[in-house]
This record gives structure tokens, C-alpha cells and sequence, in this order.
């Protein structure tokens, strides 16, 4: 134990660095691995931003992802600081054994190999797309034509959402995703989407299909519950992929050397999906709450309190990843946190790699000269927001002026 004094940081910084849209607030790096910081209602927390400090916390039960011991860190209009207990089924804010019981129903069906199955029907429809965006002529934005309908229509092929469906079904899903909604807009698509759901539920029971819908209908898991997970599964799965799609092409674009690599060496694909996830950490925040006194890098946590994590800054970490603000995809960097980690580690991982693994060189190989058709300054980042990402991202391609 350490009696030395933490840096404190009068509140969680969410500003980019001027010009650095990629790299996390630049208060982050002065602080770590730890420090402290005001919770939203001004008692004291912990803020966490060293790679061995995040690791360590995520892979101890002593701190818990309960969602009623969470608090919030910054304060969010219209978002009460205490919440109530998860209902049955939304895993990803409980602790084992409740985390386990679902997390084991589904882990065999989120395997590398059965994600890899899925590879021929993405790349089909990523081929589709970019024939869809090349009909159109020499500009897109490529959130909406390209980054957002893939993972909703690859989630669609999991769930077994009918093709007549897919346009409601995208329809209540951007609502359901939009950070510009408002909380009654927002809360008008859950109610859409858990009603969609809970119908596609009981068509499953009564007739199944190939998918893992149909599947977990076959479980002890109850209607409320699959419906729960299945919009877990998108809550934790659309956003995310359509984000690293789109902020990634957007990173790969402001580094032309990089954009080569991934568009011309097959090689370097998977390992530099790796280091978009680590450079980007689109799942920039989370937090958990300390169920007993721990000590974490020489210092006592106590009982209740709060630490939030910046994984953001952990994978910048230059103890773990030497020169850490240079994107260099042949780095691979290996364990990065981008997906979390300990029990509570990306689910849909191996599915979003196979996403990010067909998009990225197929978009690059069929537009080599991709670029951005708006100056840098005028590209809309999401910067207060879970998922860090691009809400836009106009885009051309082919002789300058057409389009
Ligand atoms: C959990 C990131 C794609 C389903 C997580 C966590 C992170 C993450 C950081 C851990 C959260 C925490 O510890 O508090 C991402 C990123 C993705 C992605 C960056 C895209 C690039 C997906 C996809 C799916 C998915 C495609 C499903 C189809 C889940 C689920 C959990 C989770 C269900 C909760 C796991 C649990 O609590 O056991 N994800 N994710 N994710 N993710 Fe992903």
C-alpha cells in the first residue's frame, strides 16, 4: 500500500485533442495508471487508465458490472444516477452466476468457427452494397450505405429475421441506435423493436429455422428473457461494428500508408483489424463498483465505490504498446482491450472481426481511390457518446468532380 497522493482530475475529460480525433483526451495519458475524479453527483471516484490496471479490475469479481451499483460518471440528461437491476436476460449488466447462465448458453454459438461460417453470406452482402454505392455514382456516405446496413442485415442472419422483415427491422434498429434521438424517440423504437422481437420469438417456438434464434427457443430461457437477449445482441452489436467500419475507414483514410497495407496485403488484414481496434477503442468508457475493499495499484479502493475505466487510454498504454499513438497495422497488437476483457468479454467478437475483416479490404480494393469528399473539419465524431465513432462520412471515389 502507497500513501502517496493520486493526480485528481476535476472531472472525466471527454475532449479529443485539437486535429487528433483518434486519440483519447490528452488529460488521460498525464494520469495514469490511476487517479481520481468526481463521480456525476460529485462524490469521489476512481478513474483507471494503465493497461495492467484495466486488465486487473475487469478480471476480478470483487468489482461488479451489476447495473444498481453503477453510478453515473457524467451526468446525462434525463438519466437517473441510480438504476434498477437488469431485467432477466440483459447479461452484459450482471455478475456471475446470473452472467454465467447465459453466457454459457450462448458462447458455443458465437464461436470462431461457427462466426467463420458466416463469412461467405458477409461478404456477399458487402459485395452487394459496394455495387449498390458504385450504381450510385462517385460519392456516399458511407455510414448509411455502407457500415450500418451490413452488420444490421449480418445480425438479421443470426436472429433469422425474415427478408420482408429487413426494412423494419433496419428502420427500428437506426432509431433504436441514434445518438441524436430524443429519450422519448428512443424510447418509442425499444418499444417497437421488443414488440417486433417478442412476435419473431413465438414465430420461432412455433417454427424454427437455421439460426440462433430458433435455437435458444429451444432453452429454459423464458419469452422475456430471449426477447432481453436478443436486444442485447443488437444494443451491443449494430453500433459497435457500424462504428469501427466507419471510423476506421475514416482512420485509414488520414493515414494513406496504412490504407495501403490493409487494401493490398491480404496478410496484413486480420492483424491490422486488431490495430484499428486497439487504436480506435470505440468502446472508449465502462466502469464497475468495488463489491469489498481491494487494493489496486497500491491504493485502497473501499467498498461501493466506483472506478471508472478508460480503455481508450489503457490501450495506449506505452508500457504495453510501444510508440502507442502511431497506427501501425503490422503491429497486430496482440491483447488489446478493444473487446473488454474477463467474464464480460465482447460476446460478438469473432462475429465483428468477420465483419471487420470483409469490409475493410473489399471497400478499399473496389474504390483504390477513396477519399473523403468534405474537409477533415466537417466530418461529424461522436464525442459524447458510449461508441465513439463518425456520424457521417461522405465519401468519393473515381475522377475528381463526378458524382
Ligand atoms: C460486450 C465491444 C461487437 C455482443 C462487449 C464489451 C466490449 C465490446 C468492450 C465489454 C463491455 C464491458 O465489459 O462492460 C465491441 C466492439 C464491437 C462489438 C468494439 C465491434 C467492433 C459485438 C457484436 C455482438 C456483440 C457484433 C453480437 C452480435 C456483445 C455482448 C456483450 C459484449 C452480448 C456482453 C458480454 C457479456 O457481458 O458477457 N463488447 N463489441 N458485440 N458484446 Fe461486443
Amino acid at each position: 500500500m502507497t500513501t502517496a497522493p493520486l493526480p485528481e482530475l476535476p472531472e472525466m475529460p471527454t475532449a479529443r485533442p485539437a486535429g487528433r480525433p483518434f486519440a483519447p483526451p490528452e488529460e488521460l495519458a498525464a494520469v495514469r495508471p490511476l487517479a481520481r475524479i468526481p463521480l456525476a453527483d460529485g462524490s469521489p471516484g476512481w478513474l483507471v487508465t494503465g493497461f495492467a490496471a484495466a486488465r486487473a479490475v475487469t478480471s476480478d469479481p470483487r468489482f461488479s458490472n451489476r447495473m444498481e451499483l453503477q453510478r453515473l460518471v457524467l451526468p446525462r440528461a434525463g438519466m437517473p444516477d441510480r438504476m434498477p437491476p437488469a431485467p432477466p436476460g440483459m447479461f452484459l449488466q450482471t455478475d456471475p452466476p446470473e452472467h454465467t447462465r447465459y453466457r454459457r448458453l450462448l458462447a458455443g454459438r458465437f464461436t470462431v468457427r461457427r462466426m467463420r461460417l458466416l463469412t461467405e453470406g458477409v461478404e456477399r452482402t458487402v459485395a452487394e452494397h459496394l455495387d449498390a454505392m458504385e450504381r450510385a455514382g462517385g460519392t456516399a456516405d458511407l455510414v448509411a450505405a455502407y457500415a450500418q446496413p451490413i452488420p444490421a442485415l449480418v445480425i438479421c442472419e443470426i436472429l433469422g429475421v425474415p427478408t420482408e422483415d429487413h426494412d423494419r427491422f433496419q428502420e427500428n434498429t437506426r432509431a433504436f441506435n441514434d445518438p441524436a434521438a430524443t429519450a422519448e424517440e428512443m424510447g418509442r423504437a425499444m418499444q417497437e423493436l421488443a414488440g417486433y422481437l417478442r412476435d419473431l420469438v413465438n414465430a420461432k417456438r412455433a417454427a424454427p429455422t437455421d439460426d440462433i434464434l430458433s435455437e435458444l427457443t429451444d432453452s429454459d430461457l423464458t419469452e422475456e428473457e430471449l426477447v432481453n437477449v436478443a436486444t442485447l445482441l443488437l444494443g451491443a452489436g449494430l453500433d459497435t461494428t457500424a462504428n469501427m467500419i466507419a471510423l476506421g475507414t475514416y482512420a485509414l483514410l488520414r493515414h494513406p500508408d496504412q490504407l495501403a497495407v490493409m487494401r493490398d496485403d491480404p496478410e496484413a488484414v486480420d492483424g491490422g483489424v486488431e490495430e484499428l481496434m486497439r487504436y480506435l477503442s470505440i468502446a472508449h468508457t465502462g466502469q464497475r463498483a468495488a463489491l469489498e475493499d481491494v487494493e489496486l495499484e497500491g491504493h485502497m479502493v473501499k467498498e461501493g465505490d466506483i472506478v471508472a475505466l478508460s480503455m481508450a487510454a489503457a490501450n495506449r498504454d506505452p508500457e504495453r504498446f510501444p510508440d502507442p499513438d502511431r497506427l501501425d497495422l503490422r503491429r497486430e497488437a496482440p491483447g488489446h482491450i478493444g473487446f473488454g476483457h474477463g467474464v464480460h468479454q465482447c460476446l460478438g467478437q469473432q462475429l465483428a472481426r468477420v465483419e471487420m475483416r470483409a469490409a475493410f479490404p473489399a471497400l478499399l480494393r473496389r474504390f483504390p481511390d477513396l477519399r473523403l469528399a468534405v474537409p477533415e473539419e466537417e466530418v461529424p465524431l461522436r464525442s459524447d457518446s458510449d461508441i465513439y465513432g463518425v456520424d457521417r462520412l461522405p465519401v468519393a471515389w473515381g475522377p475528381e468532380g463526378a458524382g
